[in-house]
């Protein structure tokens, strides 16, 4: 086979690669942090990509990527939930809450209480803390010993602070 026909054939293939993945990016309004975001993406592609590649939200952290660890945990409609394994097509025109915008200049009662009890160590999984502390005490502002266990268990710290977040959950609720 000829040079050129083999550059022919590679250019055909390679036009029919760029068209398979233009074929796949479509275009989303998101509501995050109060703010419409358009982003242009893969329907499939994780939230949790979508706002630290696209939208520069890199607070929200990468650990697992498996819903493991609560690294990448936001709230969407208030509700703590795991970004790494939420499609964006799946979030469109609900309001989502990052750790950045969880309040103008960290006044939040949990980030307050953060402080108060200096919780943070290493601090690389403290935003995914703070976002199911706040999701906690969004939907029961006096939680037990018990609904903190529950409520904090799907985010790991490998620096161990566990005694002090859960002390400063109480803190917060009394804000
Ligand atoms: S990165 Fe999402 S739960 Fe670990
Ligand atoms: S503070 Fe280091 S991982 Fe939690």
């Amino acid at each position: 086979m000829e040079i050129a026909q083999i550059d022919k054939r590679l250019l055909i293939y390679y036009t029919l690669i760029i068209e398979k993945v233009n074929n796949q990016m479509a275009n989303f309004i998101l509501n995050i942090n109060g703010e419409q975001k358009e982003v242009d993406v893969d329907p499939n592609t994780p939230l949790l990509w979508v706002l630290r590649e696209d939208l520069d939200l890199v607070g929200t952290k990468y650990g697992c990527g498996m819903s493991q660890c609560g690294a990448c945990t936001v709230h969407l409609n208030g509700a703590a939930i795991r970004s790494c394994v939420l499609p964006v097509s799946a979030v469109v025109n609900q309001p989502i809450t990052t750790i950045e915008g969880l309040s103008s200049d960290g006044d939040h009662p949990v980030q307050k209480a953060w402080l108060e009890e200096d919780v943070s160590q290493c601090g690389y999984c403290q935003p995914g803390q703070i976002m199911s502390a706040a999701g906690l005490l969004n939907n029961n502002p006096n939680p037990t010993d018990q609904d903190i266990d529950l409520a904090m268990s799907g985010n790991i710290c490998r620096c161990c602070t566990y005694p002090r977040i859960k002390k400063a959950i109480k803190t917060a609720s009394k804000l």
